[in-house]
C-alpha cells in the first residue's frame, strides 16, 4: 500500500496511513513489472553440478549424534540452528548457529540461518549407525537461478548475499539426510503426545528459535489428555534434561575439536603479535585500545570466522574491570595493558587467552611483583591440573599461592589461611572469578553441565579448559597500599587434559615476565 496510490480506499476520508511494515522498503521500490520478472529469471548459467566429498568431522558428528540417541530412546529431539538476529532495523548481525547445533552436525560458519536437526526415533537397531534414531537436517537449501527468491529474498537470495547450499551438497558433505524447511512443521509436530496413549515425546532445546518453542508448546497443548490442568514444567524439565545432555556430551573433546582448538589458538597467537606490532601506533591514538581491539579483530577475521567473544584491550585502571570491553581509553607508556582475546575457527571452536603486557616493553619493579604472583598461581595450577583431580582443585592451587602472596605483601586484612577458609574469602576481592572454566564451541563451553560432572567433577583427557588467575588492584580501592593501585595482572592459557597431564595449547605465547619483555623486543 501507498498513500499516493489512489486505488486504497480511505475510510476516513483522510489521507491513509502506510503501514509500519511496508516503510521498510521506501528508500527503494523493487520493480514489479512482468518484463523485470522475467528478466530476471533468465539468463543465469546453471549452478555447479558436481557434489562435494565428506567433511572430516562427518564422522565425529555421527558419533555425537550417536551418543545423544543412546541417552533418550523412543523421544524425537529438536535441535535448531537459530534464526538470523536483527542488529538494527533491516541489518542482521552475521548468522552464527546455536553451538549444540554445530556439534552435532558439524556445521560451522554461517550455516544455516532457521535450520533444524531433527532426530526421530525409530525402531530399534534401524537408527543411524544402528542407533535409536535416524536424523534429518532441515534447512532453505539453495533457490534455482530461475526463481523469485532467487532475486526477490535479500535474506536468503544467491543474488544478494551469495550461494548457500543445495540439499545434496549438505547431505553429501554431513552424510546427514536432509530435507526443505517447508516440511519442518509437519516433522516437527507429527503424532506428538502423552507416551502412555501412543503418542511421541518431544524435546527441544529451548530459547535458540522462538518460533520453534511456540511450535513445540502449541503441539504438546493440542495433544494433552486435559490441555486445562497440563503442568507445562513437566516439558520443560524434558527439554533442560536436553540441554544439560547436549552440554555434557561436550565435557570430553574428540580428536578432530582438538585439532580445531589448536587451530583457534595459533590464529589467536598470530592475533598477539599484531598487537604487539600496532602498540606504538596506539599509544599515539587517543583511543589505544581501540587500536589495540582492531589489530586483533583484522587477524581473527583473516584466519578464522570472528572472535569468541568481545575482546577486553584494558590499559591501566582498566584492566581492573573484568569486563572491559568498552576499549575507548588510552594506552599510555608506563601503563600494562591486559588483552583477552579469542580467534573462532570457521568451526566455531574458540580459544581464550589473556596476556598483560608492558606497555613500553619492560616491566616496573611492582609491576612485576604483581605478574610474578599471577604467573606462580598459573604454574601452581598447571602442576595440580592432572587427570583424576577434582575441577575445583586446580581453582584452589592457585588462590593458595595469591592469598599467601597478598600476606606477605601486607594486603591480606587476616592470614592466609583464614582467607581461604569458607568464612573467609578475603583475597577475593582482588581475584573474584574462578580460575578455570571449560572451552570449546562456547568460550564458558558446556555451561549446562551438572555441577557434579563440572566443578566437583574430575579431570579427564580430552577436557580443555583454561588457566587464568588474575589479581586487579583498582585505582579507588583504599585497602591497598598505593604503589600497587591501578594494576591488573591477568595470564590465560589454554590446556588440554592427557592420560600425561596437561599440555598448555597456548604455550607458543611468553608467559614468564623476562619472555614476555623479549617477545615485545623481538617485535618491535
Ligand atoms: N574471556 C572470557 C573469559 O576469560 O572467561
Ligand atoms: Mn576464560
Ligand atoms: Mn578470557
Amino acid at each position: 500500500m501507498n498513500v499516493s496510490d489512489p486505488a486504497v480506499p480511505d475510510p476516513t476520508g483522510q489521507q491513509q496511513a502506510q503501514p509500519i511494515d511496508d516503510r521498510v522498503n521506501n528508500r527503494s521500490q523493487r520493480p514489479t513489472s512482468e518484463a523485470f520478472k522475467a528478466s530476471m529469471a533468465s539468463g543465469w548459467a546453471p549452478a555447479e553440478g558436481s557434489l562435494p566429498g565428506r567433511d572430516a568431522v562427518a564422522e565425529h558428528a555421527a558419533r555425537r549424534r550417536r551418543a545423544i540417541s543412546d541417552r533418550f530412546p523412543g523421544e524425537r529431539l529438536v535441535i535448531p540452528a537459530g534464526p538470523l538476529k536483527v542488529r538494527s532495523n533491516d541489518t542482521d548481525y552475521r548468522f552464527r548457529p546455536h553451538s549444540a547445533f554445530a556439534h552435532l552436525t558439524g556445521l560451522g560458519v554461517d550455516h544455516e540461518p532457521d535450520a533444524v536437526l531433527i532426530l526421530e526415533p525409530v525402531d530399534e537397531g534401524t537408527g543411524d549407525d544402528g542407533g535409536h534414531h535416524s536424523a534429518t537436517l532441515y534447512f532453505r537449501p539453495l533457490a534455482g537461478r530461475d526463481t523469485e527468491q532467487f532475486y526477490a529474498d535479500a535474506r536468503s537470495g544467491e543474488f544478494w548475499i551469495g550461494a548457500r547450499p543445495t540439499l545434496a551438497e549438505l547431505e553429501a558433505r554431513l552424510g546427514i539426510a536432509t530435507a526443505h524447511l517447508d516440511g519442518l512443521e509437519a516433522a516437527l509436530t507429527k503424532g506428538v503426545g502423552a507416551p502412555a496413549i501412543g503418542g511421541i515425546s518431544v524435546r527441544l532445546v529451548r530459547k535458540v528459535h522462538e518460533d520453534l518453542d511456540a511450535l513445540v508448546d502449541t503441539a504438546r497443548y493440542n495433544t494433552a489428555q486435559d490441555p486445562e490442568s497440563l503442568d507445562l514444567s513437566v516439558f520443560d524439565a524434558l527439554d533442560d534434561q536436553l540441554a544439560e545432555a547436549l552440554s555434557e556430551l561436550r565435557l570430553v573433546k574428540d580428536e578432530w575439536e582438538v585439532d580445531q582448538m589448536r587451530e583457534a589458538v595459533a590464529a589467536t597467537a598470530a592475533g598477539f603479535e599484531e598487537i604487539i606490532r600496532a602498540l606504538p601506533r596506539a599509544v599515539a591514538h587517543r583511543r589505544g585500545e581501540r587500536v589495540v581491539e582492531g589489530a586483533f579483530f583484522a587477524r581473527a577475521r583473516e584466519e578464522g570466522n570472528d572472535l569468541g567473544y568481545e575482546t577486553i584491550a584494558a590499559s591501566g585502571n582498566n584492566a581492573t574491570v573484568l569486563h572491559w570491553i568498552r576499549n575507548n581509553g588510552p594506552v599510555r607508556e608506563g601503563e600494562l595493558l591486559l588483552v583477552d582475546a579469542g580467534v573462532e575457527a570457521e568451526s566455531l571452536y574458540t580459544a581464550d587467552v589473556t596476556r598483560t603486557l608492558p606497555v613500553s616493553g619492560t616491566f616496573s619493579e611492582v609491576q612485576r611483583r604483581v605478574y610474578q604472583a599471577v604467573l606462580d598461581a598459573a604454574d601452581a595450577a598447571f602442576a595440580a591440573a592432572q587427570p583424576g583431580v577434582k575441577f575445583r582443585q586446580v581453582h584452589a592451587a592457585a588462590m593458595e599461592v595469591l592469598a599467601a602472596r597478598l600476606e606477605e605483601w601486607g594486603i591480606l586484612p587476616v592470614s592466609a589461611q583464614e582467607a581461604l577458609s569458607d568464612a573467609g574469602q578475603q583475597h577475593r576481592r582482588w581475584m573474584p572469578h574462578g580460575t578455570s572454566h571449560h572451552l570449546g564451541l562456547d568460550v564458558h563451553d558446556c555451561a549446562q553441565a551438572r555441577r557434579e560432572l563440572y566443578l566437583d567433577g574430575e579431570l579427564a583427557p580430552g577436557m580443555v579448559f583454561t588457566i587464568e588467575p588474575g589479581l586487579y588492584f583498582k585505582a579507588e580501592d583504599l585497602a591497598i597500599p598505593a604503589e600497587y593501585r591501578g594494576i591488573g595482572v591477568r595470564i590465560e592459557d589454554d590446556v588440554l587434559m592427557t592420560a600425561d597431564g596437561p599440555v598448555n595449547l597456548s604455550a607458543a605465547l611468553p608467559r614468564t615476565p623476562g619472555d614476555v619483555e623479549a617477545w615485545m623486543a623481538s617485535l618491535r
